[in-house]
This record gives structure tokens, sequence and C-alpha cells, in this order.
């Protein structure tokens, strides 16, 4: 009989090493692993410390070897062009295995990094997979982030190379990226050599626009016709497959480190066992290359699993309406879905009936999953009422690199209960803590964190930086990870997760730093000091919101100001800042010792029962800032 989720997590906390050892024959290894925990290093744990492998023997070898040649690997569908091209496992090797020599014949080696920057095309995966071939460490840099941003992961894991296009499209406007690339390349500290492009028609730069200086600028598909393919690597289990950048509480961002080996085990694991998607089947996942949960399960998760994979070009709305992915299901008859929640908002602010969903023929579709921000239960009975299958709410981060807390789908489909992610996963020791470190009781909310060892999968560390990613999430509760949530576990051992006890706030499912922001507003002349919240959003989930007071003797008007502000986050950050909204304040409630008052500030804004500390230096500063906050 197979074990249900009770027995399969109480297996997996009696001997955790055991349990993933077992779980590794999931994927093929030139070397089996003959021990699952590496606790060598701790409190930074390892997995398979004597495997070694290559993850696209896992995602493409095996399943060409197996007799799926034929069958569809990736689906890029575009909404924004208005078409669609299937690759073959076959295919999909051919493209990476060349892609690999084209890397490789620009002295790319093992351990190297290469930086992606590339919209949602089969180049992102392909080029990802690549890297992975030869053993080289992929980062993936999300297209809608600025020059500034990209600069900083360059300076931060000081890539060999850059890979782009020459832009992505977006509902309205076409995003011109080389300009972008040129200027992150010119003022980065680190020196990149290498940009490759890949050439999209329509756009006005092209990348002999940007070939002097010490940069050498490629063609993607020049090389590619003259290189030779590569094969696959043999790497160790633990060497670094990717670094993903994500938002702390600071503005400067933390490289997450995802392994190989472990990496390759928990998506074999959570494809068969957390979403029931197995080989020949076929899951969408509408979300971006740039983010984990695209990382996961547009590209490996799918693949590994000999899935066939949706690779969408497009929005939930306006390409061309709100019935687009619902094309998408019928048109590749997609058994298993995941997108974000403000996009289910967004399909159902647009068609509140979900009329257009009788235009396709959705009968394929098994579940729909999400995640990236809270599930309202409003939104769950909505998608679950009109689409007729479970709607599987799951909660993860970047770090984690997989869900945490799921309903196993594919272990077992307990009921689900609105509000709630369900369950935590097998390998996960779910903990509820108080500030002190104290366990709390059963339904009173504390600090969500994780009893180490985290299982596979999870990170490693932070890119050359093992201080900041012991003092980020390690020492706050020692052996614990802290994960930044806050949360409760109910009585039937669900998992209620209610939002960040930091300043990451989380707009359109998109994670960003209030302190970035918080950076560039302090960088206009006029601004002596700032705050930036994130408040509640009906569509987003959260919009950032910036108070700032000026510095004597500025004459400018709100308006301006704001406009200026606004302009100048999007030059610095990017358009996925989103940053709309500014005010200008007399002044900004603080301690007596400094420090702003933003949980005060982001308590009255979402019109919550708010608390003042009484450390408090002015609390005349609240009362007259009410007004402000409670209209913004
Ligand atoms: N490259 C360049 N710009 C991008 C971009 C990209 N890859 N992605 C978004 N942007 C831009 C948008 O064009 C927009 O620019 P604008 O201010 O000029 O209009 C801005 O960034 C904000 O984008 P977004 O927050 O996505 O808003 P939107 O109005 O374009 O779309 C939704 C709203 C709800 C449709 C959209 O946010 C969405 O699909 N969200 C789901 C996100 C998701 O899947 N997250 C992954 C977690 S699983
Ligand atoms: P990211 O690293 O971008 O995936 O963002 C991770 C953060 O998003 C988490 O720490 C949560 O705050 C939030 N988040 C992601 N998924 C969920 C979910 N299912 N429910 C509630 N919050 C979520």
């Amino acid at each position: 009989m197979t074990p249900d989720y009770r027995q399969t997590y109480a297996a997996s906390t009696e001997d955790p090493a055991a349990f993933w050892l077992e779980a590794a024959g999931l994927v093929d290894w030139n070397t089996e692993p003959t021990r699952g925990l590496d606790a060598s290093r701790a409190p930074l744990y390892g997995w398979y410390p004597d495997g070694r492998l290559n993850i696209t023997t896992n995602a493409l070898d095996r399943h060409v070897a197996a007799g799926r040649g034929d069958q569809a690997a990736l689906v890029y569908d575009s909404a924004v062009l208005g078409t669609t091209r299937a690759y073959t496992y076959a295919e999909l090797l051919d493209e990476v295995a060349r892609f690999a020599g084209v890397l490789r014949g620009l002295g790319i080696e093992a351990g190297d990094r290469v930086i992606l920057y590339l919209p949602m095309i089969p180049q992102a995966a392909i080029a990802m997979l690549a890297c992975a071939r030869i053993g080289a460490v992929h980062s993936v840099v999300f297209g809608g982030f600025a020059a500034k941003e990209l600069a900083a992961r360059i300076n931060d894991c000081r890539p060999k190379a850059i890979v782009t296009a020459t832009g992505g499209v977006e509902p309205a406007r076409r995003v011109e990226y080389l300009p972008a690339v040129a200027e992150a390349v010119d003022t980065a500290s680190h020196q990149v050599d290498t940009v490759v492009v890949h050439h999209r028609d329509g756009f006005e730069h092209d990348r002999s626009e940007f070939g002097g200086t010490a940069s050498g600028w490629h063609d993607w598909d020049d090389l590619a016709a003259a290189a030779e393919p590569a094969g696959p690597v043999d790497v160790a289990a633990g060497d670094p497959l990717y670094v993903l950048y994500t938002s702390g509480t600071t503005g400067s961002p933390k490289g997450v480190v995802r392994d190989t080996g472990g990496y390759a085990v928990a998506m074999a694991w959570s494809m068969r066992n957390i979403y029931g998607v197995n080989a020949g089947d076929t899951m969408f996942t509408a979300s971006d290359v740039g983010w984990v949960v695209g990382h996961s399960y547009i590209v490996y998760g799918p693949l590994i699993a000999g899935a066939t994979t949706v690779l969408y070009e497009g929005k939930p709305v306006g390409t061309p309406d709100a019935g687009a992915f619902w094309r998408v299901v019928a048109e590749h008859g997609v058994d298993v879905m995941f997108t974000a929640p403000t996009a289910l908002r967004a399909i159902r602010k647009a068609d509140p009936d979900a009329g257009l969903l009788a235009d396709h023929d959705t009968s394929s579709l098994r579940a729909l999953f999400v995640a990236g921000e809270r599930l309202d239960p409003d939104t769950f009975d909505w998608a679950g009422r009109v689409l007729g299958v479970p709607v599987v709410d799951n909660w993860w981060q970047t770090e984690t690199g997989w869900p945490i807390a799921a309903n196993p789908l594919g272990l077992e489909e307990l009921p689900i209960k609105a509000g709630s992610p369900t369950v935590p996963v097998p390998g996960y020791h779910v903990r509820i803590l108080d500030a002190l470190g104290e366990p709390v009781g059963t339904g009173e909310e504390g600090n969500i964190a994780l009893e180490l060892p985290l299982p596979p999968g999870t990170l490693r560390t932070l890119w050359g930086n093992d201080e900041r990613y012991r003092s980020a999430y390690l020492e706050q509760f020692p052996g614990f990870y802290a994960t930044g949530d806050s949360g409760y576990l109910d009585e039937d051992g669900y998992l209620f997760v209610m939002g960040r006890t930091d300043d990451v706030i989380n707009v359109a499912g998109h994670r960003l730093s209030t302190g970035a922001i918080e950076q560039v507003l302090g960088s206009h002349a006029a601004v002596a000091e700032c705050a930036v919240i994130g408040v509640a959003d009906e569509l987003k989930g959260q919009r950032a919101c910036g108070f700032v007071v000026l510095k004597s003797g500025v004459e400018s008007t709100e308006e301006q100001l704001a406009a200026e502000l606004v302009a100048l986050v999007r030059q610095k950050i990017g358009p996925v800042a989103d940053f709309r909204q500014v005010r200008v304040v007399d002044a900004l409630p603080k301690t007596r010792s400094g420090k702003i008052l933003r949980k005060t500030m982001r308590q009255i804004a979402d019109g919550k029962a708010y608390s003042v500390p009484s450390t408090i230096e002015d609390p005349a500063v609240i009362e007259a800032l009410l007004p402000f906050l409670r209209v913004s």
C-alpha cells in the first residue's frame, strides 16, 4: 500500500537522512550517494556528500533514452506575439547541448557564473540548462529589474558572461534589454567580458551598437550554428546549480545558493508527491523564470519528471482577455496549473463570472496550485467554484526552492481549509515560536521557524557570504531557520500563514524590499528622510507607499516631487516595483533611539488595531500622520 501523508511525514522526521537517501532513487546519478545528510558544517547542512550527477541528464537525456524523445518537453506559448512552438525532448536536448557548447567555446567552465537576463522565451530555459550541463552556475535576473539592480547582481556573483535578448514584450510596450545590459556592464565594478544576445524581431537596439570597449558582444544564433554540442559534466551533489537573488530587509539582494543533487531530488519528489505530475503529464506554471517558482516548476521540476512544461509569455488579462489562461489549458491539454493569487484576482475583476471559460475546454485540468502570496479565502472560493477542481495553496520562499506547506495531492488529497496552505510538507519541521524562541500554543500566532536541517533542495548559503546566511536566518532562533513569516498551526496541524514579520513586501506576487525603495527615495536631493511601507491592495495583495519628509527650504509641490520619485524608483529598481504613491509629511514617527515605526504605520494604513510602543519619541507625530495613513 502507498504510504499516506501522515506515515510519510513521520518517516521524514524520524530519520531524515534515511528518508532522503531513499528518495534519491528518483534521480539518475553518475555516482550513487551512500549517505543522505552531510552535517560536517552544521548548521550549514548539505545533502548527498558523495553523490555525483548532472541535472540535465535527469531533465533531458534520460527521457530521450527511455523513448520519450518525440514527446513535447517544452511548449512555448506567446500570447503577446500570438505564436506557439513545441520542442520535443530530443529537440530540447539538442538545443541545450549546442548552447552548452557555445558557452564552453566562450571559455566558461564548471563553477563559473553566468547571468541570464531574458524574457519568457525558450532561450531562457535553454540557457539555464546549458549552464547546468557544463557545471556553470546560472543566475537569472527578472526582466522587470533596471540596470542598477542588474549591476548589483553582477558585482555580487561576478559572472564571466551575460546571456540576454534584444528585449521583452509587455502588452503595451516593448522593453529594450540591451541598453540596460550595456549600462549595467559599464557601471558594474566587476568586468564582464562576454555578452551573448538572442535576437528577437521588432526591437530598436541591436548588439552591433554595443560591440565596443572590453566587452565581446556575440549573436546567439551565429555562435550556436558553429558550436560543438557539449555532453553533461559530472558534478558533485553539493556543487551550486544556481544563484537566485531575492529581496531582504536591506537594499542589497540576497543570493540564494541552490545545490545540484539535493535540488534534483526535491524536484523529482515534489513533482510526484505534491503536484501529482508524472511523465507524460502537462504542467502550466504561469510565473516567470526570473522567480523561484519559474526555476522549479517551469524548468527543472516538470523536465526532471518527464512531463511537458508550458512556458507562457503573456499576462492573465489583456493578452488578449481574461480567458488567456483557460485558452492555454485547453490548447495544450494542461493537467496541472500553477499561478499566483494576484493573477486570479485580475481575472476575476475582468470576468467576474468567468464567462470566458465557456469558450475553452478545460476538462483536462486536475488541479490549480497557487503560491507567491497569501491566497485570500474569497479568491480561493471563486477559483474553486468556476474551475471545479481542487485549488491548492502552497507556501514557500525563494530560499526553500519548493513548498514548505501544501496539500500533497500526489500522496493523499487532504481536506482543504480556506486561508491555509494545508500541512507541513514531509521534510519540513514547522514550529511556531514567540519572540524569545519558545513554542507557542495551538492556534496562537508566532514566528514560523523550521527546525534544522532543512530538507534537500533548500538553500545552502548566500552566495559568497556564509556569515550573512547565518545572521539573516539562523541566529534569531538557534537550531532553526527563521522564515520571516508569521502564522499559526491549528488543532488539525494545518498551517495558516499571516504575513511577513520584516520589511519585505509582496506586490503582485513579486517580493520587494521596502529598504531598497527607501534607499532610492533617500537619494533624491529634496528628501531629508523617508519610510516605505506595504499597504493592503485589493488586486496586488500589497502596494508600496512612500512617506517623505522634505529638507528645509525645498520648494516643490507634492505632485511634482511624487512624479520625480516614482520615476526615480522605476529607473533605479525597475517597473516591477510598481511604485506609484508618495505622501509628503512633516515628520515620521520614531522611537527615542531613532527607529521608524513602520509596523505601526502599516497597521494604521491597513485599518487594523495598532500599537504604539512606549518608546515613541513624540506621540503627536502619529496623530498628525493618521489622516495621511488612513487614506493611503
Ligand atoms: N519585464 C519588463 N517589465 C515588466 C515585466 C518584465 N518581465 N513584468 C512586469 N513588468 C512591468 C509591467 O509592464 C508594469 O509596467 P507599467 O508600470 O509600465 O505598466 C510594471 O512592471 C508592473 O507590473 P505588474 O505588477 O506585473 O502589473 P501589471 O499591471 O502589468 O499586471 C498582473 C498585473 C496581476 C496581471 C500581474 O502582476 C501578474 O500576472 N501577476 C502575477 C505575478 C506572478 O506570477 N508572480 C510569480 C509568483 S508565483
Ligand atoms: P518569494 O521568495 O518571492 O517566493 O516570496 C516568499 C514570500 O512570499 C514568503 O515568505 C511569504 O511571505 C509569501 N508567500 C509565498 N507563498 C505564500 C502563500 N502560499 N501564502 C502566504 N504567503 C506566501
